[in-house]
């Protein structure tokens, strides 16, 4: 067997000691979930291998229907996500939708500085237009690191409000489905996640150029 395919044997034993750790537990814990997932919640977060979704809550398997990419954006022509988002709202009835970004964030760094990257530069371009657009906010900061967390957290933002104008979340409060936008960010070094206090629940919160009407 070759290095590179033993440490990947790691990986498949480590999944049967989980698998049996949980089994041992709750015998019916993995048939249970088999028949049906129930999740409360859709995680939008980024990709990053440090910011693990269901770890950072304490969430089981069954409780969190998730999706990643970098920098956790919420693009409009994007069907991955919004084929995830219809799903979550439409057939799983979530009722919370989170967007989690983290400070530090490598797609953010990116976005504000010149180097090339390739394919992913095309990726970033909406942080980069976000950073241009809202150059007032970051005239008093002062360093590097916190001019990249503030940042991190305005793209939270902008992506909370970017799910909020979809004609997926706005036909769920026109039903009178209860679904709320939060803007979560988490923090590397402490791994403490905080509330950016930017939830949108209903579509009054909008302002009159995103409002669909019939
Ligand atoms: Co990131």
């Amino acid at each position: 067997m070759t290095k590179e395919n033993k440490s990947l044997q790691n990986l498949i034993n480590n999944n049967r000691k989980w698998a049996e750790d949980i089994s041992d537990k709750d015998p019916e814990f993995f048939p249970t979930l088999a028949k049906q997932q129930a999740p409360e919640y859709l995680w939008i977060g980024c990709s990053d291998s440090r910011v693990p979704a269901n770890e950072i809550v304490g969430l089981l398997p069954g409780e969190l229907f998730v999706h990643r990419n970098v920098a956790n954006l919420v693009v409009h022509t994007d069907m991955n996500m919004l084929s995830v988002l219809q799903y979550a709202v439409e057939v799983l009835k979530v009722k919370h939708v989170i967007v989690c970004g983290h400070y530090a964030c490598g797609g953010v760094k990116a976005a504000m500085h010149n180097q090339k990257l390739g394919l992913i530069d095309n990726w970033l371009l909406e942080i980069r237009d976000l950073y241009k657009n809202k150059q007032a906010k970051f005239r008093d900061v002062s360093s590097e690191e916190d001019k990249v967390d503030l940042l991190c957290e305005l793209n939270v933002v902008r992506q909370v409000n970017n799910l909020s104008h979809t004609t997926i979340v706005q036909d769920a409060w026109a039903r009178g489905q209860s679904l709320s936008i939060h803007g979560w960010i988490y923090g590397l070094k402490d791994g403490k996640v905080n509330d950016l206090d930017v939830t949108v629940s209903e579509g009054a919160q909008l302002s009159d150029q995103y409002r669909l009407e019939d």
